[in-house]
C-alpha cells in the first residue's frame, strides 16, 4: 500500500525547532558574530577601500581554520600513538584521520587558485598596508612542521636568523617549544614501525632472507655486466650495478645509514626503515593492509605539503616577480623556492622505499607461521597458546597468538 502523504505534503511537514526549544542556535553556536566580524580591511580604515582585500582575508583566515582542523586532527593521533603499545583496533581510526589530513590539504593546494583571481595591480593597491605582516608569522603553519617532524636542522634561514624569531609573545613561543621537543608524528610512526612484526631475529627473520635475495639479485646482475661486449655499454651497465651495490650496502649497514640520517638524507632510524621495507612487500596480508594505507598517507601528506608550497611560491612570483622582497623581510620568492627541496619532507625515506624493492617473484615467502601470524585471525580464548620461545617472538601483539 502506497503512503497517503504525497510527496508535496511531506515536503511542508515539519515543525519550526527554533520556537519555544532550548539551545542554541546556528549562528550562536558556530559563533557567527565573531567569525564573520573578523574581515577588517585596513585599506578601508585608510579610506581607501580595495575590493579584493576581502578576497585576501578570507583566504588566509579559511587556511587559518583548515591549519586548526589538520592540527587538531594530527595531535589526536599522537596522542593515540603514545601508548607504547598501540592497539591494532585504533588503526582504522588513526588511517580515518590521516585521509581526512589528506583531503583537507587537497584542498588547500587548490585554494591558492582562487586567490590567483586577483590580479598583481589589485594587490598592489593594498600590499603596503600588510608589512610587516607575513604568512611567515603564522604560528598553525610552525605548528604543524613541528607536529609532523620537520627538524630545525633542516630548515632554511629565514633572513640568516631561526624561524623562531618572529614570534615574541610568550604564549607562542612556549607552544613552538614544546611542539619542538614533544614526540612528533614522525618520531611516533617510527617507534611503531621499529615493532613491524617479522623484524625479529628468531623465526621468519625477514632481514636475512631478503639481504640474501639482494646479493643474489646483484650478484646476478654484475655477471651480466660482465658478459657486455660493448664497451662504452659495459662502463655505464657497471656504473649502475656499482650504485645499486651500494645503496644496497647503506641500508644493510646501520653505521653507513646513520650516516645517512646525520647529512639529512634519510629520516628514520635503521629499525623503522626496515619495519617499513617489510610493511611493503606483504602489504597484501591482512594484518599489513592498514599500515600499508597509513605510510601511504604520510607520504601523501608530506606530497601535498610540498604542493602547497609550490603553488604558494607560483602565487609570489605572479604577485611580486623574483625580486621584490616579502612583507615579512624576507627575499620573498628565491627564499619560498629554497623552501622546496626535501629538507622539508618528513615522511623521505617512505617515498624513497622503492629504491628498495625487488621484483614480487623474489620477495621472501612467509613461512605458514608468519603468515598466520599477519593474518586477522583473533585467538579464542585458550586457541594457539603460544609458549616456550614462541611466546617472545610474538609479544609485540598481544592479540595475535602464533600457531604452534
Ligand atoms: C598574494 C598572496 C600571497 C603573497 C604575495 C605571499 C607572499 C609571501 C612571502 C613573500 C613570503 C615569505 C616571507 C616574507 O618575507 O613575507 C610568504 C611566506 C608564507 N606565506 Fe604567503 N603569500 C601569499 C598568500 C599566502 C596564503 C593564502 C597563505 C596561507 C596561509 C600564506 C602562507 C604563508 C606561509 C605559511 C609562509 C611561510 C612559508 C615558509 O617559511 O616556509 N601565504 N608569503
Amino acid at each position: 500500500m502506497s503512503c497517503p502523504m504525497k510527496d508535496n505534503d511531506f515536503a511542508q511537514f515539519g515543525f519550526n525547532m527554533a520556537e519555544g526549544t532550548e539551545g542554541y542556535l546556528y549562528g550562536d553556536y558556530l559563533q557567527l558574530d565573531k567569525v564573520l566580524g573578523a574581515q577588517r580591511l585596513v585599506s578601508a580604515e585608510n579610506n581607501r577601500p580595495v575590493h579584493d582585500e576581502h578576497l585576501f582575508i578570507v583566504t588566509h583566515q579559511a587556511y587559518e581554520l583548515w591549519f586548526k582542523q589538520i592540527l587538531f586532527e594530527v595531535d589526536s593521533v599522537r596522542t593515540l600513538f603514545i601508548k607504547s603499545e598501540l592497539d591494532e583496533r585504533l588503526m582504522l581510526e588513526i588511517l580515518k584521520r590521516m585521509q581526512r589530513c589528506v583531503l583537507i590539504l587537497k584542498l588547500l593546494v587548490d585554494q591558492v587558485m582562487i586567490l590567483e583571481t586577483m590580479t598583481p595591480l589589485d594587490f598592489m593597491e593594498f600590499r603596503h598596508y600588510l608589512s610587516p605582516a607575513s604568512g611567515f608569522q603564522s604560528l598553525q603553519f610552525r605548528l604543524l612542521e613541528n607536529r609532523l617532524g620537520v627538524k630545525q636542522e633542516h630548515r632554511a634561514r629565514y633572513n640568516k636568523d631561526h624561524y623562531m624569531a618572529v614570534f615574541s609573545d610568550e604564549p607562542s613561543t612556549a607552544l613552538l617549544k614544546s611542539s619542538e621537543e614533544e614526540p612528533s608524528l614522525c618520531d611516533l610512526v617510527q617507534r611503531w614501525l621499529e615493532r613491524t612484526p617479522g623484524l625479529e631475529e628468531t623465526g621468519f627473520n625477514f632481514w636475512e632472507k631478503y639481504r640474501n635475495v639482494v646479493e643474489t639479485l646483484l650478484a646476478n646482475e654484475e655477471a651480466a655486466v660482465a658478459k657486455e661486449t660493448n664497451d662504452k655499454l659495459k662502463e655505464v651497465l657497471n656504473y649502475n650495478a656499482k650504485k645499486r651495490r651500494e645503496l644496497f650496502e647503506s641500508v644493510f649497514d646501520e653505521t653507513t645509514h646513520n650516516a645517512f640520517v646525520k647529512r639529512g638524507e634519510r629520516r628514520f632510524s635503521h629499525k623503522a626503515l626496515r619495519g617499513a621495507i617489510l610493511i611493503t612487500f606483504y602489504r597484501d596480508e591482512p594484518r599489513f593492509n592498514q599500515p600499508y594505507q597509513l605510510l601511504s598517507s604520510l607520504m601523501d601528506i608530506d606530497a601535498l605539503i610540498t604542493k602547497w608550497r609550490y603553488n604558494h611560491v607560483l602565487l609570489v612570483q605572479r604577485m611580486l616577480g623574483s625580486m621584490q622582497l616579502g612583507t615579512g623581510g624576507s627575499s620573498g620568492y628565491h627564499y619560498l623556492r629554497s623552501t622546496l627541496s626535501d629538507r622539508y619532507k618528513v615522511f623521505l625515506d617512505l617515498f624513497n622505499l622503492s629504491t628498495f624493492i625487488v621484483p614480487r617473484d623474489c620477495v621472501p615467502q612467509l613461512t605458514n607461521q608468519m603468515k598466520y601470524r599477519l593474518s586477522l585471525v583473533e585467538a579464542v580464548d585458550g586457541d594457539f597458546k603460544c609458549e616456550g620461545e614462541n611466546r617472545t617472538n610474538c609479544c609485540s601483539c598481544s592479540k595475535f597468538h602464533q600457531r604452534e
